[in-house]
């Protein structure tokens, strides 16, 4: 199994070209299921998890093609509606295509994801949202099961914000017959890009970046031909990893007010930052302050980077306090920090950051994808070297991982 081997302390420099955004390719690649022709992606980043979600679409009868970060998808021939276990398991994305599928046939078998390494994670809202637009959907051996499902325009509010939510049921309403309202929706970068791509293909959605859209359904949408949105999570990754080395990085091809949370605490944490139109420099401090943190929805603190913060503030001087009010169990990587001689204490969904001087190499494991990514960032700063396991978490979602920090400085190559 593949390993990353750091050898830590070095000050990151030089600049690094951010990629397109896994959280906002997977949508639209759902989105190609709603209009029947060939649809072409560009930006799309080179991932474990784009490349599932290919296999899901292809499955269903869709021909895929990658030619570098361009993806071409020809969505004329799908066939079939069902997405199975054995993909969904591995990606809880896949369920992306679930009103697609009920938009264009009426009919849908879709795995249930099922929990993740950090909690229940339930798609109850997703259901609810395409039952009160008409589906009448059963359970069937794990099974979401929808027949002769003709979906129509509803008033749907989401109790909780929910960025897979919303991107479901935006992508249900587009052809749905009549007028969909939908109330306190996410308005996260990748949730309004897609919504932007499905209104250059025809949809009639108004209110996207407000908690409230009204979407007037089409019968029918032309094909996708779009540009991914950067990964600002990448970015912001990067921006974390320029403050805990006492370097100074250039993020190239970002959108900074999509960051803009992670850089103000960044900021905060004693990094100077300068913004221009489409790239960030970051210059870290001789050692980052603590700083408290509470994630939130966008514009909040993305839930995303909140392992990542904990790394920082793991050397910072002084005391931190993290807490994630978005997913409560997301903190596999406390221990594993804590082997690098991290003073983290955990209650409940709150984390209490004790700064320490220097953080140790070690071996560690990753757990998921942003624990994965705290692992290396604390391993960049850390004295000494650290292995790290089952790196195939980071391949799902950090393009050219190792390559890029590789550019900056960092001492950092895959073992086999
Ligand atoms: C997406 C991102 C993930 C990110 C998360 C929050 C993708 C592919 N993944 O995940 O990286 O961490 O947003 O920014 O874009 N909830 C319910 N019922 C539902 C759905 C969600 O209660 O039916 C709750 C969740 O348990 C969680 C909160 O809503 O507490 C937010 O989750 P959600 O925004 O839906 O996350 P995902 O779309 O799964």
């Amino acid at each position: 199994m593949d390993k990353l081997l750091l050898t830590g302390g070095r000050p990151l420099h030089g600049a690094v070209p951010i990629s397109g955004a896994k959280n906002a390719a997977l949508p639209v690649m759902a989105a190609t299921l709603l209009a029947p022709g060939v649809h072409r992606l560009r930006n799309v980043p080179r991932l474990r998890d784009t490349r599932t979600f290919a296999k899901v679409l292809e499955l269903l009868g869709a021909k895929v093609s990658f030619d570098g970060n361009l993806c071409s998808i020809d969505s004329t021939g799908v066939n079939s509606v069902e997405a199975p276990y054995e993909l969904v398991k591995t990606m809880r994305a896949s369920i992306y295509v679930l009103a697609p599928l009920l938009a264009r046939f009426g009919a849908a078998r879709v795995s249930l994801p099922g929990g993740c390494a950090w909690g229940p994670r339930p798609v109850n809202l997703h259901l609810a949202g395409l039952q009160a637009m008409g589906a009448v959907l059963d359970i069937d051996h794990g099974y979401i099961v929808g027949r002769n499902v003709k979906l129509k325009g509803a008033t749907f509010g989401f109790d909780v914000v929910s960025v897979g939510a919303t991107a479901q049921l935006m992508m249900a309403a587009v052809l749905a017959e009549g007028t969909t309202v939908l109330e306190n929706v996410a308005v996260e970068p990748d949730v309004t890009a897609l919504g932007d791509v499905l209104v250059a293909c025809g949809a009639r959605i108004e209110g996207l970046g407000t908690r409230r859209l009204a979407i007037r359904g089409v019968t029918a949408l032309r094909p996708i031909d779009t540009t991914i949105i950067p990964d600002r999570i990448e970015a912001a990754t990067f921006a974390a990893a320029a403050a805990m080395t006492g370097g100074c990085v250039k993020l190239e091809r970002v959108v900074p007010a999509h960051f803009e949370a992670a850089l103000r605490k960044l900021e905060e944490a004693g990094s100077a930052i300068e913004r221009a139109v489409d790239s960030v420099t970051v210059t870290g401090p001789a050692r980052p302050k603590a700083v408290n943190v509470v994630t939130q929805p966008f514009p909040g603190f993305p839930t995303d980077m909140q392992a990542q913060m904990i790394a920082v503030c793991a050397i910072a001087g002084g005391t931190s306090v993290i807490e994630d009010t978005v997913y409560l169990d997301r903190f596999t990587h406390v221990p594993e920090l804590a082997r690098m001689g991290a003073n983290i204490e955990l209650k409940g969904n709150v984390a209490v950051v004790q700064g320490v001087e220097r953080l140790s190499g070690a071996q560690v494991m990753a757990t998921d994808l942003r624990a994965s990514a705290s692992l290396v960032l604390a391993g960049l700063a850390a004295q000494g070297e650290t292995l790290i396991d089952r790196i195939y978490h980071l391949d799902r979602g950090y393009e050219a991982l190792e390559q890029k920090f590789g550019a900056l400085g960092a001492r950092i190559q895959r073992v086999y």
